[in-house]
């Protein structure tokens, strides 16, 4: 314990002269989770009944202020006392207190820090109510007291942007008092009590001002977020609870629980938080976490899209890079690619023109492989051909410097057949990148039969460096995303052959909450990709037993276009705004009228039963089979490499709130019509019989 009196396992008081100490030590981020907020009550309280001190300053052991309420407790039973009780009683202290940021004063930490009587940050610290990302709001009095501080305009702007705030920024604004040099929290906590208790740092109650109405501005953050994003109710809740900070504090305080409520029992608020622990849980695994090889320096194979994007992407992180072409053109062509995914970087802010700089400084061209022997990684990101990838494997094996990892960003290909090109397959693995590879942060991790441990370490440790989400993998066609897709995209085109448009189910997926529709998708990443994949699969042979669902899309390829590029595909795009392309009507009545097919009705609901039935299945057997380690995993790879919702938290996730019992009804009843495609997993069975979820898997 920092201080000599403990009030709980969490926090402590003691005196300095006439200052009394408050600490919280509640590692990792100190959120206030009950031992937090029973030990500031009982501190608070006991400090006032000794009445021995004229200020109290509250400040955080550890590497940061208090990050939050302790979102882990959240969906649990409430354990009092609540953390907006507790703030109200320190706020009627009649010492005046003081709270000193250091690291970030995040949502209930910040919130914390609004109800003490001046708020002091030292530099490079950070405030914030990042609350609506997690699916709820500001719920310990944050929406009434920031706008009685800073004002309503800048109370949304924090609450609804969720952003992490410069405390310099605060000062502007009235939210922080006072920035000062970095330092010894404990220091700096005696150093400002003791100027409170001198009066050269003004101290009031926040509670006792009064925030000015701005209607224009919560009517305009009112439509800006139900345009924007009408999934998420949070957000309007949220603008609803800072309207009502111009009442007296009783009433706002009563007004923003309201509106907490609401969402705190939304499906919304689960999917956040999945997503928010995903993230982290994917690379929280023995894993990830054992010794690592170097990543000085690393080789790139290939100036394509994928290549120069990975190059650019470890060019941000600051790692130099080696990139190799066979030819002067292609060489060029992936340096102007790079170049400008900087220069965009660079126009975008996300860097500096010193580090955009420094970057295009850290990159070696060459036409020569063998400048590979003194690289740490290399990335062979080529042509998805086995036989180009052997070649190459097999050169690296002879340049590479031993201990060297050898990398393929293959999507789908099996990375033992390519370890086996070399005498050195410990040292072979997958890392599988998502264009536009500096952007997409998820990072398919792939495990060879023979991957070394360490060289596993390494791809997690490069996720890291990249800011990327390292997700691992085992070896099977297409690994767990494209694997995952390759099966759902099927669904699509046997609902648009069995009666609804490309733009049914586009507006039905986009509804569910997709950016994009599929058919979109495909118009704007280019029909010609699927449509050379089928084509390479019925040159191999389709099961017998496979419904073909790609005449639509292949006559579309063959009579209108590629999509975008060409300027027509399932929509036309004259007009800029993509307009349902007529003619994909009259191939769709061909097709039906050769098939036989009498289309039927299907509505918005049965579209998205149907697709995610489809994509639970293929999901459900991933975790299955062992390619992918936990339904988590599963759900991280969708929402950080396919654009899935956040909000639904990833498709097994979401699975969860239909119940195993339900999926398999439905996948029973959809295999009336095509046995073959719609098959129960035994897993799925299991836990329906069980009465098991995936959520069960993951812990
Ligand atoms: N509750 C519980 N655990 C939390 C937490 C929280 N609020 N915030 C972080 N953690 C945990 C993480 O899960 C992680 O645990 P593991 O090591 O077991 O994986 C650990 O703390 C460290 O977190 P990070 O890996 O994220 O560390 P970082 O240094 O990269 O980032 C951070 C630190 C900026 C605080 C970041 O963790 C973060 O953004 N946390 C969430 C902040 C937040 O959203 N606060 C609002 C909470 S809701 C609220 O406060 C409601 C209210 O109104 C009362």
């Amino acid at each position: 314990m920092a201080e000599s009196n403990s009030t709980s396992e969490a926090v402590s008081y003691g005196y300095e002269g006439d200052v009394a100490l408050v600490c919280v030590d509640n590692p990792p981020v100190n959120a206030t989770g009950v031992a937090v907020r029973a030990g500031l009550q009982d501190a608070f309280r006991k400090i006032n009944e000794e009445g021995k001190a004229k200020a109290i300053a509250l400040y955080c052991a550890g590497r940061t202020f208090i990050a939050g309420a302790d979102i882990r407790e959240f969906g649990q039973p409430p354990k009092a006392p609540g953390l907006t009780e507790v703030l109200s009683e320190m706020e009627q202290s009649a010492i005046p207190t003081v709270s000193i940021i250091h690291g970030t004063a995040l949502g209930g930490g910040y919130e914390t820090a609004l109800a003490t009587h001046a708020r002091v940050g030292m530099k490079g610290a950070k405030f914030g109510l990042p609350e609506v990302l997690l699916g709820i709001l500001p719920g310990a009095g944050g929406t009434q007291r920031l706008p009685r501080l800073s004002g309503i305009a800048y109370a949304l702007d924090i609450a609804v942007s969720g952003r992490h705030v410069p405390v310099e920024e605060g000062v502007e604004k009235g939210a922080i008092d006072r920035v000062v040099e970095a330092g010894d929290p404990r220091e700096i906590a005696i150093a400002m009590g003791q100027e409170v208790v001198a009066g050269t740092l003004p101290t009031r109650r926040t509670d006792q001002l009064q925030a000015q109405a701005d209607d224009a501005a919560v009517q305009q953050t009112l439509e800006m977020v139900q345009k924007k994003n009408p999934h998420l109710i949070n957000l309007a809740e949220c603008v609803k609870a800072i309207a009502a900070s111009t009442k007296p504090i009783d009433e706002g305080l009563a007004a923003e629980r309201e509106h907490f409520l609401v969402c705190m029992n939304s499906p919304q608020r689960s999917g956040l938080i999945h997503a928010f622990f995903g993230e982290r849980a994917v690379s929280n695994i023995p894993e990830a976490k054992g010794e690592t090889r170097s990543l000085d320096k690393i080789g790139v194979i290939g100036g394509g899209t994928m290549g120069s994007g990975i190059t650019t992407s470890c060019l941000m992180a600051g790692i130099p890079v080696r990139l190799i072409e066979v030819q002067q053109e292609g060489l060029d062509r992936g340096v102007a690619t790079i170049t400008k995914n900087l220069d965009g970087a660079l126009s975008r802010g996300k860097m500096t023109s010193d580090k955009r700089d420094a970057a295009l400084a850290m990159l070696e061209p060459s036409l020569n492989m063998e400048d590979l022997s003194d690289v740490d990684l290399v990335i062979e990101a080529v042509f998805e051909k086995m036989e180009i990838k052997k070649d190459i494997f097999g050169k690296l094996n002879t340049i590479c410097k031993p201990g060297a990892i050898l990398a393929s960003n293959t999507s789908y290909l099996d990375i033992d057949k390519i370890a086996a090109t070399t005498d050195r397959p410990q040292d072979v693995l997958g890392l599988h990148f998502f264009s536009p590879a500096h952007v997409m942060r998820l990072l398919e991790i792939v495990q060879g039969e023979k991957t070394a441990p360490d060289a596993l370490a390494t791809g997690f440790a490069l996720a890291k460096k990249l800011k990327k989400v390292g997700v691992l993998a085992q070896v099977c066609d297409g690994f767990i995303g494209n694997r995952i897709l390759g099966h759902y995209g099927k669904v699509i085109s046997y609902l648009v052959l069995d009666g609804a448009s490309p733009a049914e189910v586009d507006t039905a997926l986009e509804n569910f909450g997709m950016a994009m529709g599929p058919h979109k998708v495909g118009d704007l990443a280019g029909l010609d990709i699927g449509y050379m994949t089928r084509q390479r699969r019925k040159e191999e042979g389709l099961p017998a037993d496979e419904r073909y669902g790609g005449d639509i899309a292949d006559r579309i390829c063959e009579r209108e276009g590629y999509g975008r590029k060409t300027g027509k595909g399932y929509y036309l795009y004259e007009t800029g705004a993509p307009v349902p392309n007529p003619a994909v009507d009259e191939i769709i009545d061909e097709v039906r009228a050769e098939k036989g097919i009498t289309p039927k009705e299907f509505t918005e609901q049965e579209i998205v039963d149907r697709y995610m039935t489809a994509f639970i299945s293929e999901a459900t057997r991933v975790v299955e089979d062992g390619t992918a380690k936990r339904p988590i995993d599963v759900d991280m790879v969708f929402l950080f490499g396919y654009g899935f919702p956040r909000f639904r938290g990833g498709p097994l996730h979401y699975a969860d709130t239909i119940g195993a019992a339900e999926l398999v009804r439905r996948i029973e009843e959809y295999a009336k019509e095509d046995p073959n495609y719609w098959q129960v997993p035994p897993l799925l069975r299991k836990m329906a019989d069980d009465g098991t979820t995936f959520a069960d898997m993951n812990s």
